[in-house]
């Protein structure tokens, strides 16, 4: 990803605002995430056949073609590009996956839904941090699609749903096939519009242990607006801010709204 001034003035203010372990943290359940997810270092198996299969792709110099979807990327202009730029631009840093894995196992997340598979590497993390979970991945770009539908089978994960097809188009439907949503992940077609019109359809399933986690808050000033908007919403009781990421939560036993910045 290509940095932009908006970004490196609030990475910078974040740097200084930003708690860095879970001291101070008043709300029982915003300090168990800081023990159990965000600073929990304990080691997990998973990570290191995941560690794996990221230096595969890492290596991957096949070409693949893609469409560029929503607010696009500004990293590539090509629609040629290789799994190993992909994997290195286009993904999720480890750090990032794996904060993502501790959340979907401390939480125990049945239901998931991620928009934006990619080469669905962020996918088998998901998966993975909840065997008995299943995970609904939606993308446009066929290619990818593909390509991600086969790393998944190729490493027998099975509890995923691939789903190839624009966000707008597949949600509603995907929304309306689930009884509950445990874990909403937000990661494609970053402008202000979009990430709150899938924020606002996404709400009808959530639940009251439900995260909803939006990538790119910082990318653009229309996606730090959509986030502002977002954590004003009535039903977010709980907002963490993790620059890379924000989350929110919905949870009635949190009385008063809380707003926290972590460094992570
Ligand atoms: C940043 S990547 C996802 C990365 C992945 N979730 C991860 O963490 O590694 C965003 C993906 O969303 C797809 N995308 C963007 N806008 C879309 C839209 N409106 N409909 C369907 N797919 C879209 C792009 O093709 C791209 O593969």
């Amino acid at each position: 990803m290509t940095i932009n001034f908006h970004q490196i003035k609030q990475y910078i203010k974040h740097y200084f605002a930003a708690k860095r372990n879970g001291h101070g943290v008043h709300s029982p359940f915003a300090y168990e995430l800081c023990e159990q997810v965000f600073y929990n270092h304990s080691h997990f198996y998973d990570f290191d056949e995941l560690k794996k299969i990221r230096s595969t792709l890492l290596a991957n110099e096949t070409e693949i073609s893609i469409e560029d979807f929503g607010a696009g990327s500004k990293t590539f202009s090509s629609n040629n590009r290789k799994i190993s730029e992909l994997t290195k631009k286009g993904t999720s840093t480890s750090k990032q996956s794996e904060t993502l894995y501790k959340l979907i196992n401390f939480l125990n997340c049945k239901t998931s839904i991620e928009l934006g598979t990619s080469i669905g590497l962020n996918t088998l993390y998901m998966a993975k941090a909840n065997k008995n979970g299943q995970v609904i991945t939606i993308e446009g770009s066929k290619h990818l699609f593909e390509f991600a539908t086969e790393l998944a089978a190729k490493n027998k994960v099975t509890n995923i749903k691939f789903i190839h097809s624009k966000f707008d188009e597949a949600l509603p439907q995907v929304l309306q096939n689930i009884n509950s949503l445990d874990l909403f992940y937000v990661d494609g077609n970053h402008t202000y519009e979009a990430t709150l019109n899938y924020f606002k359809l996404a709400l009808s399933k959530k639940n009251n242990t439900s995260v909803f986690i939006f990538d790119d808050i910082y990318w653009s000033k229309g996606m730090t607006s959509a986030w502002e908007e977002i954590k004003k919403h009535p039903s977010v009781t709980l907002s963490i801010d993790a620059f890379y990421f924000g989350l929110v939560f919905f949870r009635e036993e949190v009385k008063e709204k809380v707003d926290l910045k972590f460094y992570i």
